[in-house]
């Protein structure tokens, strides 16, 4: 699908669309443009909301018949809430409301930027107006039969006055929102089409068009370089790993910041194989590796003036003949060894290398992003993120990107004292902790061997990866999390 988005003056009255959509706020206040609707319809707006019960209650729409006295051919009635508590996400959520009630036709003209309250910057405003319409008009059809594709193809944003900076910050919300989407269809698509090989050249096509360098390791380069652990768990697959490395290179950089996403194309659990169930949404499991590749595809496009590493493995985790078994030593790429007790705990084995390796690269703050653990789903729920890491001041910036972003991250600590949970009778530390308590942290704890003193933060997004139904922008299935975080921390990047 390809959606356009521009601002325009054109009164509301007489804006020639398929249908123009106005902001309620609560209590049926009309807001601006809904004012214009109503003295066009003779006034009739109270009644019918009155009528309908729709109360302008926050994600709320009504259809509005027009009867020709406008220039759109319908007016859908938006439903903003209480307008000093409008913010970034109800600008977005406002936007996915109109992308869904748009589906059936294709030009659509809405003034909800000029609902937002003095309070609310106009440019984050308009971004994520723009975030939340392409957001909100994502599907993910390729594989069904009477698919009904949105006929949605533009959106004009109606400004009082117009603006080059509110104009490029809605550019700038509909070009985060592509790289979201991208993502989306990356983890939507099924593992039998995914395969590690597949991916890696889906990141050299995409590198190659977004200005990245790229470079793919594969086969006998994954043994040179050391990559004990994407080798391990990927021996069971009869389709082998594979290491992606990009670079974004702006001239005369303002620091460097490694992206570590893991990319397990499927995890069956492998030896220590999962239920029938637990395995239902395994395809998702690398949406780490997808928020990392998206995220960068966007950098030149938005002018990062920061240099930005990534890191993404590969792998397929299967059980086999050649599958790794419990009890297995792998060396990651840093000389430490791992004792393989449970084959399910596979992403930190592939994670290890992959920071081992952003670690060597010096940059001054790296963060992971990874579908790391049930238990972290347990603690938090299947909408907010786990944020840990090795330093304050850097946790915190990921903490405030998020935040920006309209993703739900929430700190979780790393204690010193349950490293020993993780000592090996063999190696030098085991991949699953002796307790079952506390599962996220111990999982964190051990990616911590990883990343020497380098500021480093960990995003477990094993809940927030994939959504259950649609709600609001987010869509059901994979839901493209942490690329808005990425992109925001990459636009913001301050050396912690
Ligand atoms: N990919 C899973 C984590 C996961 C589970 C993500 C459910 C999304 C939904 C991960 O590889 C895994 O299997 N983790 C194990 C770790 C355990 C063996 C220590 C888990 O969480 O059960
Ligand atoms: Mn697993
Ligand atoms: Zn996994």
């Amino acid at each position: 699908m390809s959606l356009t988005l521009e601002t325009s003056t054109t009164a509301v009255d007489r804006v020639k669309v398929d249908l123009l959509a106005v902001p309620v706020f609560a209590d049926r206040r009309l807001g601006p443009g809904a004012d214009v609707v109503d003295r066009a319809l003779g006034g009739v707006l109270a009644e019918f909301m009155a009528e309908t019960g729709f109360e302008g209650k926050r994600g709320e729409t009504l259809p509005v018949p027009t009867r020709g006295r406008l220039g759109a051919k319908a007016v859908v009635l938006v439903g903003v809430g209480e307008q000093d508590r409008i913010d970034a996400e109800a600008m977005r959520r406002a936007g996915a409301a109109v992308a869904r009630r748009a589906t059936k036709v294709a030009r659509v003209a809405t003034t909800l930027l000029d609902a937002a309250p003095e309070s609310l910057d106009p440019e984050v405003a308009a971004q994520a107006l723009g975030e939340g319409v392409r957001l909100g008009a994502y599907q993910f059809l390729g594989y069904k039969s009477d698919a009904n594709p949105s006929k949605l193809s533009k959106v004009t944003v109606l400004v009082g006055r117009a603006n080059a900076k509110v104009r490029d910050a809605l550019a700038r919300g509909a070009r985060v929102a592509e790289a979201v989407v991208w993502a989306r269809d990356l983890v939507n698509e099924p593992a039998a089409a995914k395969s590690p090989d597949d991916i890696a050249k889906l990141a050299r096509r995409m590198a190659r068009a977004s200005g990245l360098a790229v470079t793919v390791l594969s086969g006998e380069q994954l043994v040179r370089e050391r990559l004990g652990g994407v080798l391990g768990v990927g021996q069971g697959s009869a389709r082998p790993p594979r290491f992606v490395r990009l670079a974004y290179e702006p001239a005369r950089p303002k620091g460097t910041v490694a992206f570590v996403g893991k990319g397990v194309v499927f995890d069956s659990g492998g030896l220590s194989i999962k239920t029938a169930t637990g395995m239902e949404t395994m395809k998702t499991d690398m949406s780490g590796a997808a928020a990392v590749l998206a995220a960068m595809s966007a950098l030149r496009d938005l002018g990062v003036r920061v240099r930005v590493l990534g890191y993404v493995p590969l792998v397929e985790n299967m059980p086999s003949g050649t599958a790794i078994r419990p009890g297995d030593v792998l060396r990651i790429r840093n000389g430490k060894t791992v004792e393989v007790l449970n084959t399910d705990a596979e992403g930190r084995l592939i994670l290890a290398d992959a920071l081992s390796m952003a670690t060597e690269a010096k940059p001054a703050a790296i963060v992971d992003l990874a579908t790391l653990t049930g238990a972290c789903m347990v603690a938090l729920g299947d909408k907010v993120a786990g944020l840990m890491g090795n330093h304050e001041g850097w946790v915190a910036q990921v903490r405030d990107a998020a935040g920006r972003a309209g993703e739900s991250v929430w700190p979780l600590p790393l204690p010193d004292e349950y490293r020993k949970l993780l000592d090996s009778e063999i190696a030098d530390v085991r991949n699953i902790a002796t307790s079952s308590y506390g599962g996220a942290l111990t999982a964190g704890i051990f990616l911590k061997e990883f990343v020497a003193d380098v500021p480093w933060a960990h995003l477990d997004i094993a809940g927030p990866a994939r959504a259950s139904g649609d709600d609001g922008y987010v869509t059901k299935g994979g839901t493209g999390f942490g690329v808005r975080t990425l992109i925001e921390l990459a636009r913001t990047f301050e050396k912690p």
